[in-house]
């Protein structure tokens, strides 16, 4: 399958609000790139389960897992690729203790990966590296760009879109790349197969004029890295490379456990009760409508009382599933928290109550 996401492209502060998770949560959670699991552990949950149909996503938070263990912060960060490092093979084989023959055989086997920084090799972060190369230079200098991220208000961040930013450049060069045939190239085409939408490309402009334009770019380190390929230090808005979070972290990531299936079949086979939150990423997209009301009908079995689940929307509208009385839309919140939602794409956040006397 390959690496998809060398990072979690789903906002933690969105899903920590949303979840509000304690240490009497069991927590279902989506791997990805690993980071949201990281940011979900700093709550304590009693248990938490990374789930992922895809084993290199779970060999990458892995990876990640063993560096928080074996490290200290400073070589934590350059072996990510987050600062420049003399020579990350060597962290490796200090890192190596604490990873299986079957990881070892496979990072051994993709060098390159670390070498050019494990954080930069998903096919997403790929793409995303080379519109950043290869046509970003085009709509806006670097000198500028910089002078975008040092930006301290709202206002200034509009005055200076539509300055700077709102130019024909920018939305030829944006509809180019960002089109229906130039996103197959960084994300699996199994995403496109359920969404409608007929103008992507207009769509993610519009999502991208909000966020250059309505979410603080001093804090959004996911824009940051989209357009400079690095986030600023010193990270104090990413959880898990937060350098005061790092202690506690290396205390508790061996309480994630990982399952490398579907989500869809492994609930299926799960006792009533067994979890209080989920975060289910994205994954909708995946799937038909009756494919995901069968799913929500599974979370509410599963779910003990008072539980809550989340999921994004991208491309493809599933939110509704009138089948289920179980669980109740949160719109407010769901709503509120989008509004604010650092990572742009997205067309909905949904958080959802499981309430089982319904
Ligand atoms: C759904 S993807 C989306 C990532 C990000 N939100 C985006 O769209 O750019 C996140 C992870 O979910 C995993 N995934 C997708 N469908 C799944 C399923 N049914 N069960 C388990 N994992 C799944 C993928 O392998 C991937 O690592």
């Amino acid at each position: 399958m390959g690496i998809n996401y060398s990072m979690c492209w789903e906002d933690p502060e969105v899903l920590n609000r949303a979840l509000d998770i304690s240490n009497k949560d069991d927590v279902l959670s989506i791997v990805s790139g690993g980071e949201n699991l990281f940011a979900i552990l700093l709550n304590n949950p009693r248990n938490l389960i990374g789930i992922d149909i895809n084993k290199e996503q779970i060999y990458i938070t892995k990876l990640k897992i063993a560096a928080i263990k074996t490290l200290n912060f400073e070589e934590f960060i350059q072996f990510l690729g987050f600062n420049t490092c003399e020579n990350r093979l060597s962290l490796l084989d200090k890192i190596k203790v604490n990873l299986t023959k079957e990881e070892i055989d496979y990072w051994e086997d993709n060098r390159s990966f670390i070498t050019d920084g494990i954080i930069h090799c998903g096919k997403f972060e790929r793409y995303l590296e080379r519109f950043r190369k290869y046509f970003l230079p085009l709509i806006i200098s670097k000198k500028g760009i910089n002078q975008f991220l040092r930006l301290g208000s709202l206002e200034n961040q509009e005055e200076y879109y539509e300055k700077y930013w709102d130019t024909w450049r920018f939305r030829l060069i944006f509809r180019l790349f960002f089109s229906k045939k130039g996103i197959k190239k960084g994300r699996d085409e199994e995403y496109f197969n359920y969404s409608k939408k007929e103008n992507i490309s207009n769509h993610y402009f519009m999502k991208t004029k909000y966020a250059l334009t309505k979410i603080p770019i001093k804090t959004n380190y996911f824009m940051q890295y989209i357009l400079t390929g690095k986030i600023l230090a010193p990270f104090k808005y990413h959880p898990y490379l937060d350098k005061d979070n790092f202690q506690l972290l290396k205390r508790s990531v061996n309480k994630i456990k990982f399952i490398n299936r579907s989500v869809n079949e492994y609930i299926k086979e799960q006792s009533d009760n067994k979890f209080s939150k989920f975060n289910l990423s994205d994954i909708f997209e995946l799937n038909s409508q009756n494919e995901y009301e069968d799913l929500m009908e599974e979370i509410a079995r599963l779910s003990k009382e008072n539980g809550k689940i989340c999921y994004w929307n991208n491309l493809v509208p599933r939110f509704k599933h009138i089948k289920n009385k179980n669980l109740i839309m949160d719109n407010f919140t769901s709503n509120n928290l989008h509004s604010k939602d650092r990572v742009h794409f997205y067309s909905r956040f949904i958080l959802e109550d499981i309430n089982l006397t319904n």
